[in-house]
C-alpha cells in the first residue's frame, strides 16, 4: 500500500513507529487524530506529512456540520491551525494546506457538499502527484549517479517518507534499477534511527546493496575515499538555497566539502519555500528528550539529565553541489534558479486546472 492513503472517508497510514519489526496500518476518521499521528510520527518525511495534512483537511470538511460555505470555511480554518501546528519544519505541510484553502476560496459555489467533494478530490490529487513527481526526480537524479557509485544517505527519504517511491532514496532505487551497480552507506540517523529502521528495511526489500553505519562513521568513510556522492532529502529549502534536513545533515555536507565529495539534495518544488529568505528563518523543531535518553524503552543516560534535541539542522547553500527537483537539476545561483522551478510548477498547476 501507499504510505498514506484515503479510503472511503478514512485516512489510512503505515504506522512507521513500529517498523521494521511490525507492519501495521492505522486508520483515522478525525482530523485531530491525523494531526496527532503527524506529531507522534506514525507518518514522517516532508512529502508524506504534506499528503497526510491534505487528507486531514479533507476529513475536517467531512466532519464539519456546516450548512453554508462561510461556516465550512470557519471550521476548515480551525482545522488548518491544528494540522499546521503538528510539525513546524517541513514546509510541505503548509504547502498542502494552503493549496487546499486556495481551492476553497476560488470555488464559486454555495453548495457545501460540492466544496467538501472538491477538497477530497484535491487532497487525492496531491497524493497522486507526489508519486509522479518522485519518479521524475528519480530520473533526473539518477543521471548524477555514476556506475559503481558508493553513495552515502542520511535519514529516510524512501517510499515511507513520501506517498510512494521516495526522493533521495527514489534516486537510489532508480540508479539500482538502471543496473548501475551501486552500494549505499546507510547512516543509522540518531536519535530516531530512521536510517537503521526504515531506510535499511526499504533498501533490503528493493535488493539494493547496502551497509548500515553509525552516523559518526561518515567522516572516516569520506576521508578514506569510500564515498563518491552524498544524497539527502530536505524538509524545507529557503529561497537562497539553504537546506533544512534531518539533524546531522550539515555535518555531512561540511565533511563532503572538505573531501571534494558532491553533496546533492533531492526535493520536490513543494519543499522550496520562497517566503523564507534564508536558513536562519526556518523554524527548527525540538523534540522530546526521551528520544535521546532512551533507545526503544531502555534508558541509556543518567536519570534526570538535561537534554537538547533539535530534530533538524541547516546546511548552507554554499555546501550544496546541486538540488534535484521534478523540473531537473538546479545549480547555483540558487536564488534565481530555485525561483524559476517554483514558478514553472505553479504555472503547470494553473494550466492543469484550466
Ligand atoms: O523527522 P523526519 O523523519 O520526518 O525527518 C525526515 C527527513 O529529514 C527527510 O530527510 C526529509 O523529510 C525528506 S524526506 C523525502
Amino acid at each position: 500500500m501507499r504510505t498514506v492513503e484515503w479510503h472511503d472517508g478514512v485516512v489510512r497510514m503505515i504506522d512507521q513507529r513500529l517498523l521494521p519489526h511490525r507492519f501495521e496500518v492505522a486508520e483515522f476518521s478525525e482530523y485531530q487524530e491525523v494531526a496527532r499521528a503527524i506529531k507522534e510520527m506514525y507518518v514522517r518525511g516532508a512529502p508524506a506529512i504534506g499528503a497526510a495534512a491534505g487528507f486531514g483537511l479533507a476529513l475536517a470538511a467531512l466532519q464539519s456540520p456546516a450548512t453554508t460555505v462561510p461556516a465550512l470555511v470557519e471550521d476548515l480554518k480551525a482545522a488548518y491551525d491544528v494540522l499546521y501546528a503538528a510539525r513546524p519544519t517541513a514546509v510541505n505541510l503548509r504547502w498542502a494546506l494552503d493549496r487546499l484553502m486556495h481551492l476553497v476560496y476560488s470555488l464559486e459555489t454555495e453548495d457545501v457538499d460540492a466544496v467538501r467533494q472538491a477538497l477530497v478530490a484535491e487532497a487525492q490529487r496531491i497524493a497522486d502527484e507526489d508519486v509522479e513527481i518522485n519518479k521524475r526526480m528519480a530520473q533526473h537524479g539518477a543521471e548524477l549517479v555514476p556506475a559503481n557509485a558508493r553513495i552515502l544517505h542520511h535519514c529516510n527519504t524512501g517510499a515511507l517518507a513520501t506517498v510512494d517511491w521516495g526522493t533521495a532514496l527514489g534516486v537510489i532505487r532508480m540508479a539500482h534499477e538502471q543496473g548501475k551497480n551501486i552500494h549505499v552507506w546507510v547512516d543509522e540517523t540518531r536519535p530516531r534511527l530512521q536510517g537503521a529502521r526504515l531506510t535499511a528495511w526499504e533498501l533490503m526489500q528493493w535488493g539494493v546493496p547496502m551497509t548500515l553505519i553509525a552516523d559518526n562513521a561518515a567522516g572516516y568513510l569520506m576521508s578514506s575515499g569510500q564515498v563518491d556522492l552524498v544524497l539527502v532529502g530536505a524538509d524545507r529549502i529557503a529561497a537562497n538555497g539553504d537546506v533544512a534536513n534531518k539533524i546531522g545533515t550539515y555535518k555531512l555536507a561540511a565533511v563532503a566539502k572538505d573531501n571534494n565529495v558532491p553533496f546533492y539534495v533531492v526535493a520536490p518544488t513543494s519543499t522550496i519555500d520562497l517566503q523564507t529568505p534564508g536558513g536562519d528563518a526556518i523554524p527548527i523543531e525540538e523534540r522530546d528528550p526521551r528520544e535521546i535518553t532512551h533507545v526503544g524503552d531502555e534508558l541509556i543516560a543518567p536519570e534526570g539529565v538535561r537534554v537538547y534535541n533539535p530534530a533538524f539542522d541547516i546546511t548552507p547553500a554554499r555546501l550544496v553541489t546541486a538540488i534535484v527537483t521534478e523540473y531537473g537539476v538546479v545549480r547555483p545561483p540558487y536564488e534565481e534558479n530555485l525561483r524559476a522551478v517554483v514558478e514553472q510548477a505553479e504555472e503547470d498547476r494553473k494550466k492543469a486546472n484550466r
